[in-house]
């Protein structure tokens, strides 16, 4: 099972750089398309466009809707939980029934399941007691397969850059953290929102952030030639060895 990793496209209309980051997106599709083997599917975690407006949406989905593997959206603090439903409900995996951005993937030898971490006062992850309740339910769905969790903001210490704890307090981390750790069957966690590479653990649990592939606004040093080439992830599965990860450069 491969899964192909974006996250942070930040689509915009009026920005000064907003040729340069649909450009970035075109190219990260165009080049997940020549992988072989191809990927089974392709997650984006979040901040899909700049300002949550049906807009920047449309134009997000039409390039998306190059990638010839399916796309899961996950929704992140520069999403509009509405705007985005709108722009792919018609995938078929957002059900209308939840005010959160939540759903789980049955499709693949892996259990996917994407969460909601936006907070409703700032652009930092918040995960209230209803979003931990509901995540141990979607846990406890199915018990046979092993789980892959994908959240906007990263549920671990960060400590590359200048913001180790990208949720609010400590306290909706730990809620969960906790309730990642439950059942023992999440071997993975996969994240965006940094803008630059980290990796960590949720307890036992491996945790990564794909760098942004928006190139103005990716952090860390590059080199020169690297400056306006998008970067993302693929996660291999491999039953015996759980996921690896390589990162590509477009
Ligand atoms: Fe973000």
């Amino acid at each position: 099972m491969i899964i192909a990793h974006i996250s942070d496209t930040h689509i915009a209309l009026d920005t000064p750089d907003a040729d340069q980051r649909r450009s970035d997106l075109e190219r990260s599709i165009a080049n997940i398309n020549t992988l072989d083997p191809a990927p089974d599917l392709i997650v984006h975690t979040g901040d899909i466009v700049h300002s949550g407006q049906p807009e920047e949406y449309a134009l997000a989905a039409s390039t998306l809707a190059n990638a010839r593997a399916p796309v899961y959206v996950v929704a992140g603090n520069k999403d509009h939980r509405a705007n985005l439903r709108g722009a792919f409900s018609s995938r078929g995996y957002l059900g209308p029934e939840s005010e959160f951005i939540e759903y789980a993937v049955d499709d693949y030898p892996v259990r996917l399941i994407v969460l909601d971490t936006l907070s409703s006062s700032s652009n930092r992850g918040d995960f209230c007691a209803e979003r931990a309740r509901r995540l141990i339910e979607l846990i406890d769905d199915e018990t046979t397969k092993p789980v892959a969790i994908f959240t906007h903001h990263p549920p671990f210490i960060v400590t590359v850059g200048p913001h180790p704890l990208h949720f609010e307090t400590q306290e909706p981390m730990s809620r969960l953290q906790q309730a990642l750790q439950r059942s023992g069957r999440v071997v993975a966690i996969f994240s965006g929102h940094v803008h630059r590479p980290a990796a960590g653990y949720v307890g036992t649990i491996r945790a990564s952030v794909v760098p942004c592939i928006a190139t103005t606004l990716r952090k860390g040093d590059y080199p020169a030639h690297m400056q306006s080439r998008p970067v993302y992830h693929v996660h291999r599965f491999d039953p015996d060895g759980g996921f690896a990860t390589e990162t590509r450069i477009v």
